[in-house]
């Protein structure tokens, strides 16, 4: 996948920065030409020679070489590169990216590089949980940037939390998978439900659930850094779409969710139903805030909504493909066959409340899915990130 790409691999001032001669290495035996520019910080941590060796390149760091004076051209560099990976990115040059600061060869050639631009950021855990740092990266998110999250674990510090640059061989399949054009989603377009539903009972209270959309959104991210077209249908949520190839569409009621999805599924190669959908909702809603005083005992009747995945698996095309979701808290596997099979879908992703660290409002999930074949793949427990790629995995393989 790599074979023949021209990446641009900027390092700058961290301790992570030796593990950028583990990606040099890993990056060049998969074939790739790699032009190596550093900070002057950067140069603190690594040698230049280091680095010079494992990419047979020289390595680029001021804007002019000292030896001869000629300039060194961030535009034509920019301009060469098939990627640009910035590992291990510190929250200065995160800062200085975010925000135009051009001060140095790495800043600049960010500036002028056309390509897509990926970064592995490197900090102590509360550098990187500072409101600048999370600001920063989703600016970086918003300009279409990809982050490759940093892991958990020890730090330079010895403190122990998120901030650790993510290991090399994880980066380097990264931007394996992103040349991949058997995993690709260029020119797909998906669609994806999140979060909950509100369903009113006047108009200060409804009946609701506790979906965060994090799942959804995770989804929904994945899909637009593999280059598709994503229409998020979204319940009330406090998450931000950050890519700007998600178009997010915000509703309330089922009933809304419902009327948005069947109008844009017949445009889209897939549909991913991650929302949890109220499955009843008043039959009344009250014009005025319900007084307990004049009321006094109220029974509230409830009418079912429409099961949106069903009814996009009615008017489903051979090409779409359809996934729906089941939570369950016991006899998990029947429960999933039944929905894959009255819904239509093409495989369905199946959480159990019973596991810990799955579902509702937790940053984890442990999944299984199960197909229309009767496959039942289970996977361990992961961060909703990583299991969002494994749904975009098993989705590129069915869209092909
Ligand atoms: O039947 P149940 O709600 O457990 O099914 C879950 C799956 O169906 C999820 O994919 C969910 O998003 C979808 N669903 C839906 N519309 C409903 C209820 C569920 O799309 N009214």
């Amino acid at each position: 996948m790599l074979k023949g790409k021209h990446i641009i691999l900027g390092i700058t001032g961290s301790i992570a920065a030796y593990k950028a001669a583990y990606i040099i290495r890993a990056l060049v035996k998969k074939g790739a030409e790699v032009q190596v520019v550093i900070t002057p910080a950067g140069k603190e941590f690594i040698t230049p020679i280091t680095l010079s060796a494992l990419s047979s390149n020289p390595v680029i760091s001021e804007f002019f070489s000292n030896r001869d004076g000629s300039w060194h051209s961030h535009v034509d560099l920019g301009l060469w590169a098939d990627a640009m990976l910035i590992a291990p990115a510190t929250a200065s040059t995160i800062g200085k990216m975010a925000n135009g600061i051009a001060d140095n060869m790495l800043v600049t050639t960010y500036l002028s590089c056309k390509a897509p631009v990926f970064i592995a950021p490197a900090m102590d855990l509360d550098m990187f949980a500072h409101p600048t740092t999370q600001q920063n990266l989703d600016r970086l998110r918003s300009f279409g940037n990809h982050i490759i999250e940093p892991a958990e674990g020890e730090l330079a510090s010895h403190l122990v939390g998120k901030g650790r640059m993510e290991e090399p061989d994880k980066i380097v399949a990264t931007l394996e998978t992103f040349f991949d054009e058997s995993m690709t989603l260029k020119d797909k377009k998906i669609l994806i439900t999140a979060g909950p539903t509100y369903e009113k009972i006047d108009p200060v209270r409804f009946i609701g659930n506790y979906s965060s959309g994090k799942m959804g959104y995770a989804l929904a991210e994945a899909c637009a850094a593999r280059g598709a077209e994503v229409f998020l249908v979204s319940g009330p949520v406090s998450l931000q779409a950050k890519h700007p190839s998600i178009h997010r569409i915000s509703i309330e009621s089922a009933e809304e969710m419902y009327q948005c999805a069947m109008d844009v599924f017949p445009s889209v190669d897939a549909a991913i139903l991650c929302a949890a959908v109220a499955d009843y909702r008043p039959e009344m809603t009250s014009a005025e805030k319900i007084k307990r005083e004049s009321t006094g005992e109220m029974t509230l009747k409830l009418v079912p909504n429409k099961d949106i995945a069903a009814s996009l698996g009615q008017i489903k095309m051979a090409d779409q493909i359809l996934v729906g979701f089941a939570l369950e808290t016991s006899d998990e596997v029947h429960h999933a066959t039944d929905k894959l099979k009255r819904k239509n879908l093409d495989f369905i992703v199946l959480n159990s409340l019973r596991d810990q660290g799955a579902g509702f409002r937790c940053d984890t999930n442990k999944i299984s899915i199960l197909d229309q074949e009767g496959t039942l793949t289970e996977y361990p427990l992961k961060s909703k990130q990583e299991v969002a790629v494994d749904i975009i995995n098993k989705l590129v393989s069915r869209l092909k």
